[in-house]
């Protein structure tokens, strides 16, 4: 831009005329090029507004004042880097979660999953895996668990090495307890874990038909055709680009007449596949394939 200053013209800089979001933009996505090309960990095509929230935690958190400044840190620190990492690997999750969905399985899925001869199960974005272990626990009450393997994946390692274990820290389990019962469950929960100092150490019979592995939504392929995948809450922090290669993904990994478990706030109106799909449950967000 040519600007007039008495008898001279002068250049003032684009760089001025550049607004503050776009040049936040920026930095973002210089950050999250820079992750990918040192550790791998591919955040581009994640729901820039949660990005950028916990950017700006995470540069509240090391002291700093700029996205920039945080850039720098992680390039240098590696310890910083792992912190951010985590920061976006969100693990959030609990044994019985949402119990209204467990009430509506049992009724509209499992008298499918009963005419089945042997039953596979994928639980993509287990995280530390109680979404697994309560799963185990509904299908061994309504005696399916022994004709049932349950394949768990997760892009964060950690997360798979801790559900491998079955072992939760003690004072989750009020909360445990509680939805355990609000989903419909047959037994007394203690039934299903011992206690060990802080800690709860689920019925390791329960593990007899799990595999845990890591497994990355965004880049990696089918593995197994399946009656049911139940992927919840993860899609909600991937943009529209990394939803449709998900959802693509869980198209080529279901079978006709199988079943598609997304989370309360996700939704498969405005995937390519919607078509390919009947809804079971408007709420709880099952649906199953009819094409
Ligand atoms: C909020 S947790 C959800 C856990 C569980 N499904 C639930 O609803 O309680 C989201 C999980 O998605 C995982 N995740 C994020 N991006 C992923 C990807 N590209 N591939 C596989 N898992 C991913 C995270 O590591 C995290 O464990």
């Amino acid at each position: 831009m040519v600007v007039q200053v008495g008898e001279m013209k002068i250049y003032q800089s684009s760089f001025e005329e550049k607004d503050v979001n776009e040049l936040e933009n920026l930095e973002i996505e210089l950050l999250l090029e820079g992750i990918y090309k040192i550790c791998g960990y591919d955040f581009r095509d994640y729901n820039r507004s949660s990005i950028r929230r916990r950017l700006w935690n995470r540069v509240q958190a090391e002291r700093l004042t700029t996205i920039s400044g945080l850039q720098e840190k992680i390039f240098h620190d590696s310890t910083c880097m792992r912190r951010l990492i985590k920061d976006f690997f969100i693990q959030v999750t609990e044994m019985f979660r949402d119990p209204e969905f467990f009430i509506s399985f049992r009724r509209n899925v499992v008298p499918y999953l009963r005419e089945l001869p042997v039953i596979r199960i994928w639980h993509a974005g287990c995280s530390t895996g109680e979404e697994v272990y309560s799963m185990a626990i509904l299908l061994r009450e309504e005696g399916l668990y022994d004709k049932t393997r349950l394949y768990a994946t997760d892009l964060n390692e950690d997360a798979i090495v801790k559900a491998k274990k079955g072992i939760v820290t003690l004072g989750k389990m009020k909360t445990y307890t509680r939805n355990y019962l609000q989903s419909g469950g047959k037994e007394s929960f203690s039934r299903y874990y011992t206690v060990n100092g802080d800690n709860v150490i689920f019925d390791q019979t329960l593990k007899r038909n799990m595999v845990f592995t890591q497994h990355n939504l965004g880049i990696d392929s089918s593995f197994n055709e399946f009656n049911l995948i139940i992927c919840k809450n993860v899609l909600i922090y991937f943009n529209k680009k990394l939803q449709d290669k998900a959802h693509k993904l869980f198209l080529d990994s279901l079978s006709f007449g199988g079943f598609l478990v997304l989370g309360k706030k996700e939704s498969i109106d405005f995937s390519p596949y919607k078509h390919k799909y009947k809804e079971i449950d408007t709420e709880e967000k099952i649906y199953i394939r009819i094409e």
